[in-house]
């Protein structure tokens, strides 16, 4: 069952097309991966399902429901949450502070006391291992910490839907284990997930379906093994490069 869905959607900048027609669909459970280059596209995509703005053209389903246009709190409050490739934690805040405020904003937001949403940060600073640092200042933490940080003020909305933008750029490659096992028991929560990410490594191990974006239109859309196989995803994104990691 569809979950999430696009249909042809598009975003216009100016004279600019950075997403041009794109149908997508992310199935109930389902960990949906999207790559592309630089530019491509994939956080314009984000920036429409969330609401940041609009598309210019086409439109979004949420559960079968037509949520085009919608602002971001009421998107958070039905059920989908995201990540921010530039983390932005609310400085001067401790980590849970942070997640707390997550937690009201959210889902659940609307039956939480602020009792209850600091008593949810906790379990969910748990969840993802950052239990440790709950009353660090979340300005103090390192990238790999404010990543986890910014899973967790996710996950404290208690979304169906997290779409998860770059969570693992900068990090060195046991941090990004770390994250793809943490992103496979989000999903085994019932989450469904979007997952954004240049770390092919990461992308394939965790992705049970990927779709890639070249300059904003969809190039192919498919298996991971299938995908990453494919002669214009070679050629457009991963290059030589790629081909070299993988023999
Ligand atoms: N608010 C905006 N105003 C004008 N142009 C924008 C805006 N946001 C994005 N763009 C342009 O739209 C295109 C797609 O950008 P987007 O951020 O979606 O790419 P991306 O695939 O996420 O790239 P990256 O891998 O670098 O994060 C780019 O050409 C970008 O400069
Ligand atoms: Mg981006």
């Amino acid at each position: 069952m569809a979950v999430l869905e696009g249909k042809k959607i598009t975003k216009e900048f100016g004279g600019l097309r950075a997403v041009s027609e794109v149908d997508f669909v992310l199935n109930k459970g389902e960990i949906l991966g999207l790559i592309g280059p630089n530019g491509a596209g994939k956080t314009t995509i984000i920036n429409m399902i969330s609401g940041t703005y609009p598309p210019t053209r086409g439109q979004v389903f949420f559960k079968g429901m037509d949520i085009t246009g919608y602002k971001p709190y009421k998107i958070g409050r039905m059920g989908i949450s995201r990540t921010y490739q530039i983390v932005k934690p609310f400085p001067g805040m401790t980590v849970k502070e942070n997640v707390s405020v997550g937690a009201m904003f959210g889902a659940l937001g609307k039956t939480l006391s602020s009792r209850q949403s600091i008593e949810r940060a906790e379990e969910v600073l748990e969840f993802v291992g950052l239990e440790d640092m709950s009353n660090r200042r979340a300005d103090d933490l390192n990238v790999a910490s404010r990543k986890r940080l910014e899973i967790a003020k996710a996950l404290a909305m208690g979304p169906e839907v997290i779409l998860f933008d770059e969570v693992m750029a900068g990090l060195n490659f046991s941090e990004i284990d770390k994250a793809v096992e943490l992103i496979q028991k989000v999903r085994d929560k019932g989450i469904s997930i979007l997952v954004i990410e240049h770390v092919m490594r990461a992308i394939k191990g965790v992705s049970d379906r990927i779709f890639v974006l070249h300059h904003g239109a969809k190039i192919a859309d498919g298996k991971p093994d299938d995908v990453l196989a494919d002669e214009r995803v070679i050629k457009a994104y991963l290059g030589r490069r790629y081909k070299e990691l993988v023999q």
